[in-house]
C-alpha cells in the first residue's frame, strides 16, 4: 500500500515498519528507540539478529542530542558530506536508547540521507529511524518501489514513494571514532579520492590537528552484515569474460558489449534469437550503472531463466568503480 508522508509518520510513531526513500537505496524503517519496532524490522527482513542497523537522523545536532560525541574529524566530514551517501561509525554512550538498533554494541552507525522526502519524514518523527536496505535479507537492495513491493508485499505497513533511488548503491561506511584515521568499512560513491581533499583543507584551516590516514578496511571485521550472503538475485549468476562469452540463456552486460554484438540495449530486457540481454548501462556512465545495477538483477529474475552470465568489465579505479566492483563481487559470490 502506498502511503503519504503523514501516514508514514503515523505508522512509525505507532511502532510499525515502513519503506521510505533515500538517495542511495530505499530503507526499511522503524523507530530506533523501540524494542518492538526494531524487532519488527528483523522479522520483516528475516535478518540475522546479530546484524545491527544504521540509525537515520535529519542533522548532526539531532545526533548530538542523543549523547553521541562527534569528534572533530567526524564533524569536518559530516559538515562536508552530510546530508549525503555516507554513514559514520561513532561511539555510543552506555545506556543509550539507540543500543537497541545497534544490537547491544558500544558503537552506532549514523546517517543523514540526502533526500527531501526522507528528511521531511525524519523531522516529523523526530526520533532516529533504524533502517536497513529495503529487501529480504540476502537479496539485492531495493532501488525502485515495484521491485520492493514484489519482494516485501504486505509485510510492511506501507510504502512511501520518493522516486527511483538516484545513487543505487548503499552508502559508504566510515569508522571515524579516532581523529588520526578514517577506515572505509564499505566502499560507496564517496571514497578516498573524495575524502582526501576535505581533510587536507580542514587541516590547512586548522579544524583538525593532523591529516588522518585513510584506510580501505576489511568490512568483515567491523560491519557484521558483510559476513552474510548479500545482494543476490534468485537466478543463478556466473561471471563471463568480456571477449569470450560462453553461451548462456541470459546476459547481464554493458551497452558497449551489446552493441559490439549487434544487440540494441534498452531499459527493458531484449530477446534476440531466444537469448535475453539485460542492460547495465554504459561503462562511460558508471553513475548510470550504479543506478541500474540492482534493478537489472530484478529484471533478470523476472525472465525466469535457470542461469545467466554477468559480463565483467574493467570498471576502473574511481570510487564509484570500486563500489561497483565490491557489490558485483558479492553478487557473484552467492
Ligand atoms: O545506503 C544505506 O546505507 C542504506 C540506506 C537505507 O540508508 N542502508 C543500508 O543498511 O545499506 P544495511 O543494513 O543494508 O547495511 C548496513 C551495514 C550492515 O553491514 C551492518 O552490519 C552495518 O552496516 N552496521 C550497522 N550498525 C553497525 C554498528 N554499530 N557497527 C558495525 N556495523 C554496523
Ligand atoms: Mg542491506
Amino acid at each position: 500500500m502506498r502511503i503519504s508522508i503523514e501516514q508514514a509518520v503515523q505508522a512509525l510513531k505507532e511502532g510499525n515498519v515502513v519503506v521510505f526513500p533515500t538517495e542511495t537505496v530505499y530503507g526499511l524503517g522503524a523507530l530506533a528507540t523501540s524494542v518492538s519496532a526494531v524487532d519488527r524490522i528483523y522479522q520483516v527482513k528475516q535478518r540475522p539478529r546479530d546484524n545491527p542497523l544504521i540509525c537515520h537522523f535529519y542533522d548532526s545536532a539531532q545526533i548530538e542530542r542523543y549523547g553521541i560525541h562527534i569528534p572533530p574529524l567526524a564533524q569536518v566530514l559530516m559538515d562536508a558530506c552530510a546530508p549525503g551517501p555516507i554513514s559514520f561509525l561513532l561511539n555510543l554512550p552506555l545506556g543509550s536508547p539507540l543500543t537497541i538498533a545497534s544490537g547491544g554494541r558500544s558503537t552506532v552507525l549514523c546517517r543523514i540521507p540526502n533526500h527531501a522526502v526522507a528528511l521531511q519524514l525524519l523531522r516529523a518523527v523526530d526520533v532516529p529511524v533504524a533502517a536497513p536496505s529495503a529487501n529480504t535479507s540476502g537479496r539485492m537492495s531495493g532501488t525502485r518501489l515495484d521491485m520492493i513491493e514484489a519482494d516485501l508485499g504486505d509485510r510492511v505497513a506501507g510504502y512511501l514513494d520518493g522516486g527511483d533511488s538516484v545513487i543505487g548503491v548503499e552508502s559508504t561506511i566510515i569508522d571515524v571514532r579516532e581523529n588520526d584515521r578514517i577506515t572505509i568499512l564499505r566502499p560507496g560513491i564517496i571514497g578516498k579520492t573524495e575524502l582526501l581533499p576535505i581533510v587536507q583543507t580542514a587541516y590547512e584551516q586548522g579544524f583538525i590537528e593532523v591529516v588522518p590516514e585513510i584506510i580501505e578496511g576489511r568490512s568483515e571485521v567491523t560491519t557484521p552484515g558483510s559476513r552474510y550472503a548479500h545482494y543476490a538475485p534468485i537466478t543463478k549468476l556466473r561471471s563471463g569474460n568480456h571477449a569470450y562469452a560462453e553461451p548462456a540463456e541470459a546476459y547481464l552486460a554493458t551497452d558497449e558489449w551489446m552493441l559490439e554484438r549487434g544487440i540494441h540495449p534498452g531499459v527493458m530486457p531484449a530477446q534476440v534469437q531466444g537469448v535475453w540481454y539485460v542492460s547495465l548501462g554504459s561503462v562511460k556512465d558508471l553513475s548510470g550503472v550504479a543506478r541500474r545495477l540492482y534493478y537489472a538483477l530484478y529484471q533478470l529474475d523476472q525472465l525466469q531463466v535457470s542461469e545467466a552470465c554477468f559480463i565483467d568489465e574493467n570498471w576502473g579505479e574511481t570510487s564509484i568503480a570500486r563500489a561497483l566492483r565490491d557489490r558485483i563481487a558479492k553478487i557473484l559470490a552467492c
